[in-house]
């Protein structure tokens, strides 16, 4: 083909697999609910698993109407080859912008060869305080494993949230972790929770009603349970391959049940991967008491907590955290992570060991790379690597981890 004829098949052809995409994803005939790419350029690395390689994450990024933005913002930020991402945007939100996404997604050259990143093409709502949160989650953990096989853990974040270590950073502190640790903050003393949270009857209509949004309460109030301890702690989890497993599998009846009963809960997700595994014995001792989070709660407390901004830099850099929430959208203190911390220019992904393009004022030394099973921490792993390494060493002393 003389060089004209081939730009001109591939423009194409390219127009009629997003055609072919748009289709299915308008009729909803397609089987598979998630966008993806297959490679269309040949692996200059294969990407090794196991023992004696770097862990891999699978990341649930969720977001609502309008958020797209974020969403490509914070995927390239936690961008690595060996990751596997899912985007969701949920059903308050427009089919354009999902498209949209997916066209940003798709243009960045190391995503289109590696094709470790969906979007979410028939979304799941998103209940405020309501168990399609739960729904959710599970549904991406789900999907997640179905389409790729090799990751160790799972993590959930928001269009709100930001890294605050680079992937080579936190790929480099857990390897040295066993890999069936999860983190997970919790406790059992639900203090006011007890009335207002669990023991109330909730309805989520996201379930069944396609333009309800607001759960409702039930008249009647339900005693404790008493054949499982309810656990709570935050919403925000890293939980290890196997621990999911047993959630989604359901071979012990028990993840299933305590769904049935948290389906009618507020806020199911501050309770059920907590609940769930403090009360099972083969995953109880696996628990870190932490969500690897740094957040502030204004004083007195709101729902969400504190919007993050550059006062706060500081003492964010310091808590050794991995994650921080929440964010306002494009503020400042984002471009300081982005320029300080993880080294990111505009609308390119977080570099790694893996780039090794030449690195200069109009070239993305990440549009070119080498072995991506090699992994160099930066100067933030230290800091990261020793609230872990106290967090696994406080593991480590308790006989009991799920004790409150
Ligand atoms: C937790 O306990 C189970 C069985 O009781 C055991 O197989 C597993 O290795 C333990 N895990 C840890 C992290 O200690
Ligand atoms: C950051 O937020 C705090 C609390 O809302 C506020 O007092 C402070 O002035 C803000 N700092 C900047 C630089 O906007």
């Amino acid at each position: 083909m003389g060089a004209e004829k081939k730009w001109l098949y591939t423009l194409f052809s390219g127009a009629f697999i997003t055609f072919l995409i748009f289709l299915s994803f308008i009729s909803g005939l397609s089987s598979s609910y998630y966008y993806a790419y297959p490679p269309n350029k040949p692996f200059p690395s294969t990407i090794d698993h196991g023992p004696g390689r770097p862990p891999s994450f699978a990341y649930y990024i969720s977001g609502q109407s309008g958020d797209s933005d974020r969403l490509f913002r914070l995927l390239l930020a936690v961008y690595h080859p060996r990751n596997r991402y899912l985007l969701h945007i949920s059903a308050d939100g427009s089919d354009e912008e999902r498209v949209r996404l997916v066209s940003m997604v798709k243009y960045v050259p190391v995503i289109q060869a590696f094709g470790n990143v969906d979007v979410i093409g028939k979304p799941d709502p998103n209940t405020y305080m309501g168990s399609t949160n739960i729904a959710a989650i599970l549904r991406a953990a789900a999907t997640l494993m179905k389409v790729d096989g090799g990751w160790d853990w799972f993590v959930t974040l928001s269009a709100k949230d930001y890294p605050l270590i680079t992937q080579d950073d936190l790929a480099h502190v857990f390897s040295s972790i066993r890999r069936d640790l999860n983190f997970i903050d919790h406790t059992s003393d639900l203090g006011w929770k007890e009335g207002q949270r669990i023991q109330p009857i909730v309805v989520d209509p996201g379930i069944y009603l396609a333009r309800r949004t607001q759960i409702f309460h039930a008249t009647e109030k339900r005693a404790m349970p008493d054949s499982f301890t309810v656990f709570t702690g935050s919403p925000w989890v890293v939980l290890s391959r196997s621990f999911l497993e047993f959630c989604v599998f359901g071979w012990d009846n028990l993840p299933r049940t305590l769904l049935m009963y948290f389906t009618n809960v507020v806020l199911s997700q501050e309770v059920y991967f907590h609940t769930v595994i403090c009360n099972s014995p083969e995953f109880k001792n696996t628990t870190v008491n932490a969500d690897l989070r740094y957040f502030v709660w204004d004083d007195p407390p709101k729902m969400e907590p504190h919007v993050l901004n550059t006062s706060d830099y500081e003492e964010m850099v310091k808590s050794g955290a991995a994650f921080a929430r929440q964010f306002d959208k494009d503020a400042t203190v984002l471009d300081m992570i982005d320029r300080k911390i993880l080294k990111r220019d505009r609308n390119l992904a977080t570099p790694g060991a893996w780039c090794r393009g030449r690195k200069s004022w109009w070239m993305d030394p990440c549009t070119q790379w080498g072995d991506v099973n090699a992994v160099k921490p930066g100067p933030q792993a230290k800091k990261f690597g020793e609230s872990i390494d106290k967090l696994v060493d406080n593991w480590n002393s308790k006989s009991d981890t799920c004790a409150r």
